[in-house]
C-alpha cells in the first residue's frame, strides 16, 4: 500500500515510478522540459519502463519532467562534468540548444529544409547523421538516438496572423530557443529574436515581455501558450526535434551487455516517440482549436512561398559553420 500511495504522489508529480525503493547498481536520471503528455514526456516514460522491468536491480531510470531536475542548457553542463560511474545523467534537449557541441547540428534549424517529418525520418535514418553528432563523444556527451516532436507554428498575440513579411513581424518581438539559426531566420523574417529557456515562455508572453513564439503543436497545447496568444499560424517553417543523450563517462564505464540492453530499449522508446509525434500533430491542433482562445489560421502556397524567400540567406550565413560539403550531404538525402 505504502508503494501505491508513493507511486500515486509520485504520478501527480509528475514524476516516473520507478521502483525506487528498490536498490539498482546504476541508475539513470532522465531530465527533461516539457510535460509528461507530450510526444518527449511519453517517450522517456516508455523508455523508463522497459528499463526497469528488463534491467531490474541492475538499472534504475527516473524520469524528472517538466524543468524539475535542470533546463536544458544546464543539464548539458552537467552531464559533461559528470564523473560519476554509477548514476548518469540522460536528457533529451531539442537539437536546436547543441550549438556549443556540434555546429553541424545546426542544419536541423535551418528553415524549409524539411517540408515533412517523412523528410526528417530520411536524414536522422541516414549514416550522415552520425556526422552531425560525431563531435559530441569528445565533448563528453554520447548520442543514443534522434527524437521528434513536430513541425514548428507561429504564434502571434497582435491584431492579425502572421502572414505577409516583413511587415507582419516588424516591431514584434519573438522567444526563440538558443539557436543562432533562429536568431537570424527571425530576423530575416522582420522580427526582433530573444532568447528565452523554455520554462519562462509562458510568463514571457503572458506578461508582454515577447510578442509571439514559434513552438510544436504539443508545447503549445501543454504549456497553455495558446490561452495567452491571438492568432497561430501554421507556417511549419521549421522541425522541433530531440537528441537523447547520456553523459560518455557513464556510458562507456557500463558492462556492455547492459548497453545492449539500454539501446534496445531507445530504439524501442524512438518507435513509440513516432507514434505519439505523428499523433500529438493532429490531436494537439485540435485541442488547441477546440479551446477557442488563439485563432488558428492555415498558410497559403503562396505566402509560404515568400516566407521561404526572405528566410533563404539563412542557410548562406551558416554554410561554414555547419560544414558545406555536409550541407550538400543533407540536401542529397533529402532530394
Ligand atoms: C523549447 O525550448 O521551445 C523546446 O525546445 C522545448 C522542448 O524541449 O520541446
Amino acid at each position: 500500500f505504502g508503494a501505491v500511495c508513493a507511486a500515486a504522489a509520485l504520478a501527480v508529480a509528475g514524476i516516473a515510478w520507478s521502483g525506487g525503493a528498490q536498490a539498482a547498481e546504476y541508475v539513470i536520471k532522465l531530465s527533461h522540459v516539457v510535460s509528461p503528455q507530450t510526444p518527449k514526456g511519453k517517450a522517456a516514460d516508455i523508455f523508463a519502463q522497459l528499463v526497469n522491468e528488463r534491467l531490474q536491480g541492475k538499472v534504475r531510470v527516473e524520469v524528472f519532467p517538466s524543468s524539475q531536475l535542470y533546463d536544458d542548457n544546464k543539464v548539458m553542463e552537467a552531464m559533461r562534468l559528470s564523473r560519476s560511474k554509477t548514476v548518469g545523467l540522460m536528457a533529451a534537449p531539442s537539437l536546436s540548444k547543441f550549438v556549443k557541441f556540434s555546429g553541424q547540428l545546426q542544419a536541423f534549424d535551418l528553415p524549409f529544409l524539411f517540408d515533412s517529418i517523412g523528410d526528417v525520418h530520411k536524414l536522422v535514418d541516414h549514416p550522415v547523421a552520425d556526422k552531425m553528432t560525431d563531435p559530441l563523444k569528445s565533448k563528453g556527451l554520447r548520442a543514443l538516438g534522434f527524437w521528434d516532436n513536430g513541425m514548428k507554428v507561429f504564434s502571434i498575440k497582435g491584431p492579425k496572423p502572421l502572414m505577409d513579411v516583413p511587415d507582419d513581424f516588424n516591431g514584434m518581438k519573438f522567444r526563440i530557443q538558443s539557436s543562432d539559426v533562429h536568431s537570424e531566420m527571425i530576423k530575416a523574417l522582420g522580427g526582433t529574436p530573444q532568447k528565452l529557456p523554455f520554462k519562462e515562455v509562458y510568463t514571457a508572453l503572458g506578461q508582454g515581455v515577447v510578442d509571439g513564439q514559434e513552438n510544436a503543436w504539443s508545447n503549445v497545447y501543454s504549456k497553455k501558450f495558446h490561452e495567452v496568444q491571438d492568432y497561430i499560424t501554421v507556417s511549419n517553417h521549421s522541425y522541433l526535434g530531440y537528441l537523447l543523450v547520456v553523459s560518455e563517462q557513464f556510458w562507456s564505464n557500463l558492462p556492455a551487455e547492459i548497453r545492449t540492453e539500454l539501446e534496445k530499449a531507445v530504439k524501442e522508446a524512438t518507435m513509440a516517440n513516432r507514434r505519439f509525434a505523428a499523433e500529438a500533430d493532429s490531436g494537439d491542433r485540435l485541442k488547441v482549436e477546440q479551446a477557442g482562445f488563439a485563432k488558428v489560421v492555415d498558410m497559403p502556397v503562396e505566402k509560404r512561398k515568400a516566407w521561404r524567400q526572405v528566410t533563404m540567406s539563412v542557410e548562406d550565413k551558416f554554410r561554414d559553420e555547419i560544414g558545406a560539403d555536409l550541407l550538400k550531404e543533407i540536401h542529397q538525402v533529402l532530394d
